[in-house]
């Protein structure tokens, strides 16, 4: 058993704790926000997370989870400390550091010979350099061990990883770090510092831009009477492909890929690269966003003026209540810009600001002239369309994940835009619309 410091109680940080003490370690989780210490000491996360609350608790249960603020922590006797703190995105770009570096020199004088400081934050290549600097301490390694953790999943996606990855100089603070992940059946794959921090940033932008192809190739099969679904099978069952991550949608979003694409951008830049593929899969990704919003346009008869859109969805993917550069906010900007109102439902979003949030998703519909499904909630494709046909204006549903069953919508008297497929039923016009 090893005292395992983890300084920031986000999603990364708690997801890193929780599991480390479901696999028998001694944790200290270290957070700034007293509402935040106070909620995780109870048991509870301060955010939704399948499954994490249920490890919190057990972890507070069996006495081998404890909150720290920065100023109480017991940095002298961890003899790891793993640095997941947030690194937002500046106007420029650039990941913004600043809490990374604030951390580590807090911890840097306190800390005992022999603790191995862990970099989990996702950063720009040179970072860990840069706290090993700041650090100043030749009796402490600095290791760099990225997170894979998808939000709706971080929790099985830690315990279940495929694979851990660590970056350090030093063999023996590798293998320390290895030695915690004892359990997790995931390969251990040891490389340099710059090698572990760059293929996160590789990983994150490869998965963008395999997205961004798929949501293109939706364009192409709705222009050309191809099926999405039929497209990708095909796709992913060519094993050099693969058939995760081929799933069309709105576009793509979270608080990591926007973030993590703009940071690997701009980085290449300064290093004097111009990575082109990456600038398209970002403006690919704004294409998206517009098409949805001239879809919409469309089926409202061309103009979006005084038209009133419900929205099923405002979380960045199903399973989670983040709205972090959700793509359901880009369109909804688009369509507020275009004279629309928009009335949204979220199961897990109730209010946002800016954004009209309705009770559930019959009440979003009530008037409206179009509906558009935004985010891939499992009872948005169980709904009751009949009931949906019945109380909006015009029958028009735009969906970008794909989730309604065209012939039940159409059974119901809807007409569906469905994304990556050719849209039967004629483009609505303006006769349409009952009021
Ligand atoms: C992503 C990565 O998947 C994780 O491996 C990584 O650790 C994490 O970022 C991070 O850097 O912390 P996450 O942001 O939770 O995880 O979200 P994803 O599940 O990757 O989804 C990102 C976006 O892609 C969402 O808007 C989602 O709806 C979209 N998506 C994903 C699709 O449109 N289609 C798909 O088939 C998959």
């Amino acid at each position: 058993m090893s005292l395992v410091q983890v300084i920031g109680g986000g999603y990364v940080g708690l997801t890193t704790a929780a599991s480390f003490c479901h696999l028998g370690h001694e944790v200290e989780v270290v957070e700034l926000d007293p509402a935040r210490r106070s909620k995780i000491s109870s048991g509870s996360a301060p955010f939704f997370e399948p499954g994490l609350e249920a490890l919190l608790e057990a972890g507070i249960r069996a006495k081998r989870l404890r909150v720290s603020s920065p100023d109480t922590a017991e940095y002298q006797s961890a003899e790891f400390v793993f640095l997941c703190l947030p690194t937002p995105d500046l106007p420029d770009g650039s990941a913004d550091l600043s809490a990374l570096y604030e951390a580590v020199a807090i911890a840097a004088p306190r800390l005992s010979a022999g603790t191995v400081v862990v970099s989990k934050s996702t950063v720009p290549v040179g970072t860990a350099r840069q706290l090993e600097a700041l650090l100043a301490r030749s009796d402490i390694a600095l290791v760099s061990n990225p997170e894979f953790l998808q939000e709706g999943a971080a929790v099985s996606a830690f315990l279940n990883a495929e694979r851990v990855v660590i970056g350090a100089d030093d063999a023996e603070a590798a293998n320390r770090v290895a030695a915690l992940y004892a359990g997790i059946e995931g390969r251990v794959v040891v490389t340099s510092v710059e090698s572990a921090e760059l293929a996160k940033h590789a990983c994150n932008a490869f998965l963008a831009t395999k997205l961004s192809f798929v949501n293109s190739i939706a364009a192409l099969c709705e222009l050309n009477g191809a099926d999405i679904s039929e497209v990708t099978e095909v796709m992913g069952s060519d094993s050099r492909i693969g058939p995760k991550f081929l799933n069309p949608g709105p576009g793509w979003g979270g608080s990591c890929f926007p973030k993590d694409s703009a940071s690997l951008l701009h980085d290449a830049r300064r290093a004097g690269f111009d990575f082109q593929l990456l600038q398209a899969t970002i403006a690919a990704n704004e294409q998206s966003f517009d098409r949805v919003v001239e879809r919409i346009s469309d089926s409202c008869g061309g103009d979006l003026k005084g038209r009133t859109v419900a929205v099923w969805g405002l979380a960045f993917k199903a399973g989670t209540a983040d709205v972090r550069h959700s793509p359901a906010l880009a369109v909804i900007a688009r369509l507020h810009a275009a004279g629309a109102s928009v009335v949204a439902f979220d199961p897990m979003v109730s209010r946002i600001e800016g954004v009209t949030v309705a009770e559930d998703e019959y009440a979003a519909c009530a008037g409206a002239h179009a509906l558009t499904v935004l985010t891939e909630w499992p009872q948005f494709q169980w709904a009751d369309l009949g009931r949906v046909a019945e109380i909006m204006a015009a029958r028009v549903v735009v969906d970008t994940r794909g989730i309604i069953d065209v012939d039940r919508a159409t059974h119901a008297g809807l007409q569906v835009w469905s994304v990556g497929r050719a849209h039967h039923g004629g483009t609505p016009d303006a006769s349409s619309v009952r009021s």
